[in-house]
């Protein structure tokens, strides 16, 4: 197993879920929330989202890939696992691990406008914002701005490993 440097540690991503999902929980008053998790990157930071927020929150999955294999994109985003539930009316936020390029994020919100939510934001815990090819998505709550480097941990994989580490980050290489 390669040796993997901690970016952001277990405190300080907690920290900044609370503030989040405060955030969210200001502006949302009284209504219901439908966050949509981005499988599989993004179910550790929606679970702990979640659970921070007080009120009504429902939780829907999407899959998509758009990676086929380690860290190159293929650029073409495909659909692995819709959702069960109609959006029609509600308010979604969409929950993504990390923003990159922005084609699965762009995708998503062109394929979830379709299904009129009454209204939609996005929710990134980490944004590389050098690696943006898609400048039109803009992300409403971002946990984190991080460098180009390829980050693990907390979710996010290379090859399905790393998911599991309770902190995000890189590979010395
Ligand atoms: P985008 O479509 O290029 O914005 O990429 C978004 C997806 O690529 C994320 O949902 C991740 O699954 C994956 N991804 C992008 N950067 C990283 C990284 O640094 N580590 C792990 N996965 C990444
Ligand atoms: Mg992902």
């Amino acid at each position: 197993m390669e040796e993997v440097k901690v970016l952001i540690d277990e405190e300080k991503l907690h920290k900044r879920v609370d503030e989040i999902a405060a955030q969210i929980e200001s502006e949302y008053k009284g209504k219901e929330i439908i966050l949509i998790c981005i499988l599989k990157g993004s179910v550790f930071f929606t679970v702990d989202l979640a659970k921070r927020i007080n009120g009504d929150v429902k939780i829907e999955f999407i899959r998509v890939s758009s990676y086929n294999e380690g860290t190159e994109s293929s650029g073409e985003i495909k659909m692995k696992l819709d959702l069960k539930d109609s959006i029609k009316g509600k308010d979604v936020i969409v929950v993504e691990d990390i923003i990159d390029t922005g084609r699965t994020l762009s995708y998503l919100i062109k394929y979830l406008k379709m299904k009129k939510p009454n209204s939609l934001k996005l929710c990134a815990l980490l944004d590389k914002p050098e690696r943006r090819i898609k400048k039109d998505v803009k992300v409403d709550y971002t946990g984190f701005q991080i460098p180009d480097e390829f980050v693990v941990g907390y979710g996010l994989d290379v090859d399905e490993k790393y998911r599991n580490l309770p902190y995000v980050g890189y590979i010395e290489q």
